[in-house]
This record gives structure tokens, sequence and C-alpha cells, in this order.
């Protein structure tokens, strides 16, 4: 059986936990610095698991040590927004837990790979490739398939169309910079362009930038867990099955649309050894601009976190 190691067992941790244990993809193990609380996690899903019929072994533990030989990390630990903060609100923060979380699991799982959760996101996966010094294809941050994954919901409230017919492209930094690809997304095929009056793909192009927001505003005690969770999972699965399945994750840039030793939003093609492949599209000038804006304000969260940590 694989493994998968969740780091921070709050809300999408505990709930990712629940989403993998459900397709029985791995054992799980939960850590968290709360005392009690991800041992109590941990044993409540265990005993759910003879309803669904499926033999999965989810343990918590305060220790990393449990976590040895995991298949896959998955970091969630740290603190989330409260209403009125930014992502970027989190960095100092969060980049002493992510550090030290991506430190102790490489002692115990030198072949995992990471799926980095923790905000700011593109940020803390770039602290985590650099605190591990694993290679890029080993490193990879869940931004894109919740970014886009609210837009095709937005679409499908829009239109009245299911969900499984409509493909939508969020890509760049996960910030109120990302990028929405419009001309790259469809119903069916048909281009969402043609299928929506303009004002109305305006107003799901603006809700969609500001979707995590808004969750933050309706919850006031913390931002959204389910779909970010269930995003952490579809990579899990995707890397454990080596589907080769591509979505749009954060990944280390190397020259890809131009840009260098930065984590960025653009469609993955994941397998078992992690990253495979970048897609690179062909943008036009407006593309090409708003993925400069993003790439600008991700650039600058990266140069804050090396003025906190010595990376
Ligand atoms: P949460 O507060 O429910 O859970 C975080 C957990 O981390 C807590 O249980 C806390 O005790 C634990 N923790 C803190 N320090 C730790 C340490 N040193 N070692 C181990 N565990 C530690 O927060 P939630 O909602 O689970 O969010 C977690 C992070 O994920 C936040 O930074 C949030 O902004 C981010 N996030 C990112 C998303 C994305 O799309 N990239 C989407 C949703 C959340
Ligand atoms: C979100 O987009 C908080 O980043 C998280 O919901």
């Amino acid at each position: 059986m694989n493994k998968i190691s969740i780091i921070g067992a709050g809300m999408t941790g505990s709930t990712a936990a629940h989403w993998l244990a459900e397709r029985e993809l791995a054992d799980l193990v939960l850590v968290d610095v709360v005392e009690g609380m991800p041992q109590g996690k941990g044993l409540d899903m265990a005993e759910a698991m003879p309803i669904i019929g499926k033999d999965v072994e989810i343990v918590g533990s305060n220790d990393y040590a449990a976590t040895k030989g995991s298949d896959i990390i998955i970091i969630t630990a740290g603190i989330a927004r409260k209403p009125g903060m930014s992502r970027d609100d989190l960095l100092t923060t969060n980049a002493g837990i992510v550090g030290q979380a991506a430190a102790e699991t490489l002692k115990y799982s030198p072949d995992a790979i990471y799926i980095v959760l923790t905000n700011p996101l593109d940020t803390m996966a770039y602290h985590t490739l650099k605190t591990t010094k694993l290679p890029r294809e080993r490193v990879i941050g869940q931004a894109g398939i919740l970014d886009s994954a609210r837009m095709r919901a937005f679409v499908a409230m829009e239109t009245g169309v299911s969900v499984e017919n409509i493909s939508c492209y969020v890509l760049g930094g996960h910030g109120d910079e990302m990028v929405p690809l419009t001309r790259h997304s469809n119903i069916a095929g048909v281009p969402l362009r043609d299928y929506l009056p303009a004002d109305r793909l305006e107003a799901i192009v603006n809700r969609t930038r500001k979707g995590g927001g808004e969750i933050v505003n309706l919850l006031k005690t913390g931002s959204a867990f389910y779909a970010p969770s269930l995003a952490c999972t579809q990579m899990a699965e995707a890397i454990l099955k080596d589907k080769h399945l591509i979505v749009p994750c954060a990944a280390y840039m190397n020259g890809e649309y131009g840009l260098n030793d930065m984590y960025f939003g653009v469609p993955v093609q994941l397998g078992r050894n992690g990253l495979e492949r970048i897609i690179e599209y062909k943008l036009d000038d407006e593309e090409k601009a708003m993925f400069e804006k993003s790439a600008a304000a991700v650039k600058d969260t990266h140069e804050a976190l090396k003025k906190l940590v010595k990376i």
C-alpha cells in the first residue's frame, strides 16, 4: 500500500485525508503540533472505514517519525486567512512552519513527492523546494486545480450546463492577479467567449479571482477546505496511479513562459515521478500582459521570503 503523510491536520489536511481514504489510495498519517487532535481525527476516520469497506490505515501523530517511508507528503501546516487578510499576510508565520515541515519530513521520506498547499502558495512551494533541495519534479504546489474548478462551478451556475462539460484554465500565481484564460476555456468544445455575453464572462472572471476571499468572508474564521483538499487528492491520485494527467499546478519555472527561479501556475503533466512536463500555451498579447503582472506579484513575495529565511 502507498503511504501519504499530511502535515497539518486542520481543515484542509483532515479533509484531504477524508477524500484520500474514500478513494483507498494510500495509508495515511496526519501530523500536527496540537496534542491529541491528529490522533483523534485519524482514529475517527479509521473507525469510518468499515462502513465504506476501505482497507486504509489512518493514524495521527505529533511526531514526524510516523511519516517514515511516505510516497507523498502533503503540506497544509500553517495559519489560514481571516477576513481582511491577503494570502501574502501569512508569509512570516507560515515560512517558519513550512520550512520545518519540509526539513523534518525529508529526513524520514527521502524519496517522497511533495504537494504544497500552505499559503502564500507559490512562495511556500518555492520554500519547500529550496529547503529540501529536491529536483523540481518532486515539489509541486496546488492552486490551479482549485481556481479552475471555481471558474467551472461559476460557469455551470450561469449556464445550467453540467460541470463535466466545462473546461476552464486558471493559471498564474495563486493571488488576486491569477490568470483565468477565457480563450482556452470552453463548454463542450465551444469557446467560452462564444457561449457567454462578455459582461457575464467578465463577472465570472472577477468572481474566480476573488473566489478564496468570498469563502473567507462567509466563514469568518478560516478559509476554504473542501475544494482545496480535493484538488490535492486529484494530484496525489494522478501521481500514485501514474496517470500522466494534465492539470494546472504551481511548478518551478526553468525558462518556461520566459520565467526563471520561481513557482508559477502552469499546465503540468503528473505521473509516478511527479511533474513530467510543463505544457506551454501560445499566449496572445493580452494574456502575456496578465502573466507578467501575476509573475511580478509572485516574485515580490519570493523576495520577501528571501529576506526572512536563508535559502
Ligand atoms: P487550519 O488552521 O485549519 O489548519 C492548519 C493546521 O496546521 C492546524 O491544525 C495547525 O495546528 C497546524 N500547524 C501549525 N503549525 C504547525 C507545525 N509547525 N507543524 C504541524 N502542524 C502545524 O488551516 P487550513 O484551512 O487547513 O489551511 C492551511 C493552509 O492552507 C493555510 O495557509 C491556507 O491559507 C492554505 N490554503 C491554501 C489553498 C490553496 O489553494 N493553495 C486553499 C486552502 C487553504
Ligand atoms: C483559497 O483560495 C485560501 O488560498 C485559499 O481558498
